[in-house]
């Protein structure tokens, strides 16, 4: 028990609002696998972020259960962290309007993520969109976290949750830990198969672009054959050939070899045998987790075993958190 309490926390979570890929396996879930021995793991399901962008309620439902099963199914063992889903734990709201008036706007018109955002949507942008970072904050800050593992992409929300904790600390009194970015030491960003230059992501508009963790094998096979390549032939993992690039990190991840190990033993090869064993390697890794994902989703029960012991843990202390900074804030308190 004292050995627990000294473990560093993580905190970290995927949002439900579209079917996960390979990217989030490959580059988040696997990881995380490697941490919970080690530290003290929150991860969430962070469905009132998902909201951002208006959701069909059935699909946000289905979904929410199936991120909780793919944690599950990937290896995140319910017994030893903390899986729960956000909107169960109401102290991720109200926290969050709490920083919501401890943030700049200017703060927020400079995420980057959000600037994309907005000119994709126009004027038909919600204003959830633009507090999003705020909820991030609150989600992470809840927790007293030391470390979020976290991608390129959210480093800038990192740092503002950092920002918004130091000043709170200074306004008030020392109430949250600061935390730092956690960058895994084999750390993979799995990028578009047809444009590799972006990240792999659910919302692309082509199918072909990304691999879902639930593809079947059939589609996996079918979506690594059109990866896009090049025509130099070689199987190098080079910045001249991102393409090729992607699908060595792809195999290197799984696989556990390095890339060079990966270039020797294509040498004087072209593309299609590599290819065959990319393919090969996904689905030899998905069909199990896909199998656990399926029995795990008709077992309801299970599932909501699981989720209320997380927010059960996630709600103490959670709680205990948002109680300081209330009082410390000056309001009074329910007794
Ligand atoms: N914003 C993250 C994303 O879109 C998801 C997220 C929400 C998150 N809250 C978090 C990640 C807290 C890490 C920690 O990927």
């Amino acid at each position: 028990m004292e050995q627990q309490e000294a473990k560093k926390v993580i905190f970290s979570g995927i949002q439900p609002s579209g079917e996960l890929t390979i990217g989030n396996y490959l580059g988040a879930l696997k990881n995380w696998v490697k941490l919970q021995d080690e530290y003290d793991c929150y991860f969430c399901i962070v469905d009132l972020h998902a909201i951002t962008v208006r959701q069909v309620p059935k699909d946000l439902r289905r979904r929410t259960l199936e991120v909780l099963s793919i944690y599950i199914a990937a290896g995140i063992d319910p017994e030893k962290n903390t899986l729960f889903i956000q909107s169960h734990v109401p102290a991720h709201s109200e926290l969050g309007w709490l920083l919501n008036c401890n943030t700049y706007m200017g703060e927020l018109s400079r995420m980057t993520q959000y600037k994309d955002k907005s000119q994709r949507y126009g004027n038909n942008i919600a204003a959830g969109l633009f507090n999003y970072p705020v909820l991030m904050a609150a989600d992470i800050l809840l927790y007293q976290t030391d470390l979020v593992p976290v991608g390129v992409d959210q480093k800038q929300h990192l740092e503002l949750s950092r920002d918004i904790a130091e000043r709170f600390n200074n306004a008030y009194s020392p109430t949250f830990k600061i935390p730092d970015p956690y960058i895994p030491k084999a750390g993979a960003k799995i990028m578009d198969l047809q444009e590799p230059t972006k990240k792999m992501s659910k919302s692309s508009d082509n199918a072909n672009s990304y691999i879902l963790i639930m593809d079947p094998p059939e589609v996996i096979r079918k979506k690594i054959s059109r990866a896009v390549t090049d025509s130099i032939g070689v199987v190098k993992y080079s910045d001249e050939q991102l393409g090729v690039k992607n699908l060595i990190t792809i195999l290197s991840v799984i696989t556990g070899k390095t890339p060079e190990d990966i270039e020797k033993e294509y040498e004087g090869q072209g593309y299609a045998q590599f290819k065959k064993d990319v393919a090969e390697a996904i689905v030899s890794e998905l069909e199990p987790i896909q199998k656990k994902v399926k029995e795990l989703l008709s077992d309801k029960t299970y599932l909501e075993s699981i989720y209320k012991n997380g927010t059960e843990k996630a709600n103490y202390v959670a709680n205990k958190t948002l109680r300081k900074v209330q009082k410390k804030m000056g309001f009074i308190p329910k007794k």
